[in-house]
């Protein structure tokens, strides 16, 4: 370690000396041993190679100009996941499957904003400007004011930026622009990273937003090793299920608000439609006879959502019995199966089963696991849950049943849509709901001594 001590030097013959003597050991001169000056100011100096840089404000944490407003988009569910609106001069990237509809959903996002008075640049370096166009038309928009261009040279792109005004800019995708520079291809690590950073140090210098899209690689991950995830302020996904038209925008980072809040579209002929109230369409097709099904209020993010969570069990004629999952983490039903076993006599050996989250839904909160547990026994019981009633809490591995956040909020969401009974954790803290039942249980092996097998 460097000690911020003083050093001496003799002012006759420049020999330095950690302390202080009267005579100097080189020249033998007398008094001529001195604090040096240059030296104790100028450590920096020596660090740098003779040049320091410029001493920057230090400034305190209670100086704050008052949030920047933020730009709505008039897309109710894209403002809520970024929370808000987008804040000016921040970098986001939207993540997703190919055919999610990535580049329908900016291009609604982009004529929103560009009517509604911003300065709005869609640069697609995918698709030709009349496929863009065609894709205008389909969504309605072909009168916008948006400006579009097809382009992949970084430094064509930003030559043309810097004269024009804009408020917001697309890049769709990040993996067809390229920096001349750099030898490697299009989407190449070295690319991607060139690429993100120079747009971004552009868009910030000049206060202009940017949306990314990045394409997800075979194994998940965006534009390869999660590169663009950490140069960028927030991280949206687009997920959904081949086949069903739902999809959620999720929010996976976000400096700027709460992450894990989602958006929930539809996908129509005439681009996506958002969905206002997410737990009616979950729960829409759930019929009368429901073995196996049970109710989860689930939140995501702030936002309470009713899913609907379907359990098969049937005898295997496999050595080792399937387990298949969709929706939920394939870990924790084999935890939960395990639990059964161990804690309730309740095995599944010799059984396969499946377990599915109605309506496209990936469900990531551990406050699942009373439901999944219950849509288990219920489907290998043949026996169900009374038809009103919603379920949350999440399993330990001793049976016991743990405490989840925000219950009131889930109670309140399953109260709007009909029900009137809720299965929860003991000691829940709740508010006093005179219409509506509460049903709160220690352990796993107690809520099924007072529903499954009474029912049975
Ligand atoms: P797209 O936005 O091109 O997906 P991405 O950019 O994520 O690759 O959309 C792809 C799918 O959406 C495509 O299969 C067609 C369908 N689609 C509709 O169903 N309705 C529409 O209005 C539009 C524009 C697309
Ligand atoms: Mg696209």
């Amino acid at each position: 370690m460097v000690k911020n001590s003083p050093k001496y030097k003799c002012s006759n013959c420049n020999f330095y000396y950690s302390k202080w003597a009267g005579k100097c050991t080189e020249c033998g001169a007398w008094s001529s041993i001195e604090i040096d000056e240059s030296f104790s100011k100028g450590r920096i100096k020596n660090l740098f190679s003779g040049r320091s840089g410029k001493s920057v404000e230090l400034l305190s944490l209670s100086t704050f100009d008052s949030e920047p407003a933020r730009r709505k988009t008039h897309i109710n569910e894209f403002d809520r996941v970024l929370g808000g609106g987008v804040v000016p001069a921040s970098a986001i990237l939207l993540s997703g499957d190919p055919g999610i509809g990535k580049s329908t959903l900016l291009l609604q996002v982009a004529t929103s904003l560009a009517d509604n008075g911003s300065n709005v640049i869609y640069i697609s370096g995918e698709e030709a400007p009349d496929q863009i166009r065609m894709r205008a038309r389909r969504l309605r928009k072909e009168h916008s004011t948006l400006k579009i261009a097809s382009e992949t040279n970084l430094r064509d792109i930003i030559t043309t930026l810097d004269t024009e005004k804009v408020d917001l800019l697309i890049v769709d995708s990040i993996q067809t622009i390229y920096a001349d520079t750099i030898e490697s291809g299009p989407g190449s690590v070295g690319q991607v990273r060139t690429c993100v950073l120079d747009l971004t140090n552009f868009a910030k210098n000049k206060g202009v937003s940017i949306i990314f899209v990045g394409h997800v690689t075979k194994d998940g991950q965006i534009a390869g090793p999660k590169l663009v995830e950490h140069m960028v302020d927030t991280v949206i996904h687009f997920e959904g299920e081949r086949g069903i038209h739902f999809r959620i925008l999720r929010a996976i980072k976000n400096r700027f608000g709460p992450s894990d809040e989602i958006g929930v579209f539809e996908m129509t002929g005439n681009g996506l439609e958002e969905v206002n109230n997410p737990s009616e369409l979950f729960l829409s097709e759930r019929n009368t006879i429901n073995n196996g099904s049970v109710v989860f209020s689930n939140i995501e993010g702030t936002r309470p959502v009713l899913v609907e969570i379907q359990a098969l069990v049937a005898p295997s004629s496999l050595g080792t019995p399937r387990r298949t999952v969709v929706g939920w983490d394939s870990a924790r039903l084999s935890m939960i199966i395990a639990i059964l076993d161990a804690r309730c006599q309740r095995s599944f050996t010799g059984k396969d089963v499946y377990l599915n989250v109605a309506g496209g839904m990936r469900v990531l909160e551990p406050a699942a696991d009373l439901a999944v547990a219950a849509a288990l026994l219920s489907a290998s019981d043949e026996i169900s849950l009374p038809i009103n009633t919603a379920v949350f809490g999440e399993l330990s591995l001793s049976g016991a049943l743990r405490q989840v956040n925000q219950p009131d909020a889930r109670i309140k969401e399953a109260k709007k849509l009909g029900f009137n009974s809720i299965v929860l954790p003991s000691g829940s803290k709740t508010l006093n709901y005179n219409d509506i039942e509460l049903k709160d249980y220690n352990s796993i092996s107690d809520f099924i001594n007072n529903n499954i097998k009474i029912s049975k």
